[in-house]
């Protein structure tokens, strides 16, 4: 059976993993058959995907530029996924400061290949949790360690409360976390959605299917809906947008691809 030296006895690598999934939509090669499997026939039912993930890692550069910039140098990332290219440490030390980072994930070979990835930075660290545990990840050894709670962090949900039921009680988590947190707080967001898609198909139960497979609810959430996580933080200008749309580099790419199918926001903690 494939297996890589960076996948740990004790996964089954035949079964599908959210973040080796993604992994393949980014173009990555830390993903296994089963991955690639689930991947295809997700993207098969919404060929929109791939894009979908380029554009999330994006948002993601764009909005730890912008913590950067309004003087946040610590980094809570839940739900990191495996360490691929222009991670948020190496995006904000390009942006210059001493960034501290703790990457946050459950799955077991996301943490062993983040943690080989940061061995030897004793400036990062990544921690097995779950964001249905905030006080466990903001009470952790890592986060005692690197992060000054006393201090504005910015706090990273990026591509992960999709995959929070509506039983996880996503709201009380990211609220929970909210009042751990210092004033002048970051929370940066994104989340998929079905509406703004650039067609009319309806492809979200095959992919919540494919995902169900994996293990994972998918959670697609209105635009309204997806506002709703930033109560208690102030919305940066422009708001909860089309992930593309939130403080672009440059002008829109007229000939691209349409990926307005997830929103980003970043709010600030008053
Ligand atoms: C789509 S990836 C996003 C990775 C990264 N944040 C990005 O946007 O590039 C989602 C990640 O969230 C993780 N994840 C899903 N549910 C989680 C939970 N309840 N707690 C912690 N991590 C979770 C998955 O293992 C996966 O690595």
């Amino acid at each position: 059976m494939e297996r890589s030296a960076w996948a740990q006895p004790g996964i089954d690598p035949s079964v599908p993993s959210l973040s080796r999934m993604y992994d393949f939509y980014l173009g990555g090669s830390h993903n296994f058959e089963a991955d690639r499997a689930a991947a295809r026939e997700a993207i098969a039912a919404f060929p929109g995907l791939p894009a979908l993930a380029l554009a999330n890692r994006a948002f993601l550069r764009r909005a730890v530029r912008y913590a950067v910039a309004e003087g946040v140098s610590q980094f809570v990332d839940i739900g990191s996924g495996i360490l691929t290219f222009g991670n948020v440490h190496e995006i904000a030390r390009r942006t210059g400061g001493d960034t501290r980072v703790v990457y946050v994930d459950n799955d077991p070979v996301t943490v062993a290949h983040s943690r080989a990835v940061l061995a030897g930075d004793d400036r990062t660290d990544i921690l097995a949790a779950d964001l249905r545990g905030p006080s466990a990840i903001l009470d952790s050894e890592q986060v005692g360690r690197l992060i000054d709670l006393g201090r504005p962090v910015a706090l990273l949900l990026v591509a992960v409360m999709h995959f929070l039921g509506e039983d996880d009680k996503p709201h009380e988590r990211i609220a929970e976390l909210r009042d751990m947190l210092a004033p002048g707080s970051l929370l940066a967001l994104t989340h998929a959605s079905p509406e703004h898609r650039p067609t009319a198909s309806a492809p979200d139960a095959r992919i919540s299917e494919v995902y169900r497979k994996a293990g994972a609810t998918l959670a697609l959430r209105s635009g309204a809906e997806i506002t709703h996580f930033f109560e208690g933080f102030d919305l940066v200008p422009p708001g909860v947008v089309p992930l593309p749309d939130w403080r672009p580099d440059g002008p829109p790419d007229e000939e691209g691809p349409k990926v307005n199918s997830g929103f980003a926001g970043v709010g600030r903690k008053g």
